[in-house]
């Protein structure tokens, strides 16, 4: 017999005999790529919670920054959001700084925002999780495009829009854990730019400070936060350019970050929007290579 044929046979003879019993095993059990391992009962729940949205996550960039800045106000309360109403009036209250925003030159206090300085010096370290719709949409989606005038997703469709529902916003800092300079960015960064500044982002800084995560409240509690939160993580372990991933969050998360693979390292010296953060990391060194669960 040929000896391919002889190895086929050699296979053959190897193999458990047909049988239409379901194998004892699981396969879950059997199979060590950690994809097979994805569709889990609790994922599959979740998958089912966001299916009708059909998230998509790109980077983010400056052309972003107004989509990011509505979703940080939709988000956060407003001491908290990073929006560029912050910048220059980091002290002044929110009432007063829509007055401002009312009666100042729109782009003025555009050029000037947090938002805009991390989207423009490092939108690669952040992440948008996006979906489309048109106004015609049924159902939470569809009702959102009917509120406000969203980018249009494509030129020969102009009524189909595109939707910001999450973003991760970071820098990068030689710090750890964040820091309220980290946090901070340099005011002159537009005509004195520098690599490696002491505060804001820092080229060489290992520690990558997530800033910023965010998912529209009409979405929430559909999986889509965990999801935008591991597949940025995985990004940023994969790339390389950091050594760990640090952020500072309300008490009330904690078991949520835990979840995705932070560990809590303590009480937040951060002084950002009032204190009372908590301090949380994840060492790339600690996660073992290939991909994280989701
Ligand atoms: C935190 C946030 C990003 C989570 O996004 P999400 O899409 O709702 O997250 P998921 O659906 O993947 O996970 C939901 C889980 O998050 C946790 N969670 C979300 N919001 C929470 C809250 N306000 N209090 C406590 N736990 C919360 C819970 O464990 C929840 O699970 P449950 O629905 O079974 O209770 C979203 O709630 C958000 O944008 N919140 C406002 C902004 C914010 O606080 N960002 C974090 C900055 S540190």
């Amino acid at each position: 017999m040929p000896r391919d044929l002889e190895s086929e046979k050699a296979t053959l003879e190897g193999m458990p005999p047909l049988s239409k019993e379901p194998d004892a095993r699981s396969p879950l059990d059997s199979d060590p790529l950690p994809l097979y391992r994805i569709p889990t009962s609790f994922v599959e729940d979740r998958f089912k919670r966001m299916k009708d949205l059909h998230p998509y996550a790109l980077l983010l960039n400056r052309d972003d920054i107004e989509e990011s800045d509505w979703l940080e106000h939709a988000c956060f309360e407003p001491h908290e959001a990073a929006s560029r109403e912050k910048v220059g009036y980091y002290s002044l209250n929110v009432a007063i700084l829509r007055i401002l925003r009312s009666v100042c030159n729109q782009s003025y206090v555009l050029r000037l925002g947090f938002l805009e300085y991390r989207l423009a010096v490092c939108g690669e370290l952040c992440s948008g999780l996006f979906s489309s719709a048109y106004a015609t949409t049924d159902g939470k989606l569809g009702e959102l495009v009917r509120t406000r005038q969203f980018p249009s997703l494509d030129s020969k469709d102009s009524d189909r829009r595109k939707v910001l529902l999450g973003h991760v916003i970071a820098t990068k800092h030689a710090a750890f854990p964040v820091t309220d300079d980290a946090m901070d960015y340099p005011k002159d960064w537009r005509t004195n730019y520098q690599l490696t500044p002491s505060i804001g982002h820092n080229e060489d800084g290992e520690t990558i400070c997530l800033h910023s995560l965010c998912v529209h409240p009409d979405f929430q509690r559909k999986g889509l936060g965990g999801v935008l939160l591991r597949g940025w993580s995985q990004r940023i372990k994969d790339s390389g350019i950091g050594k760990r991933i640090a952020l500072i969050c309300r008490e009330r998360l904690i078991s949520w970050y835990e979840k995705a693979g932070f560990k809590l390292v303590g009480e937040s010296k951060c002084q950002y929007g009032g204190g009372g953060w908590f301090d949380m990391v994840m060492e790339f060194d600690d996660v073992p290579s290939g991909d994280m669960e989701f």
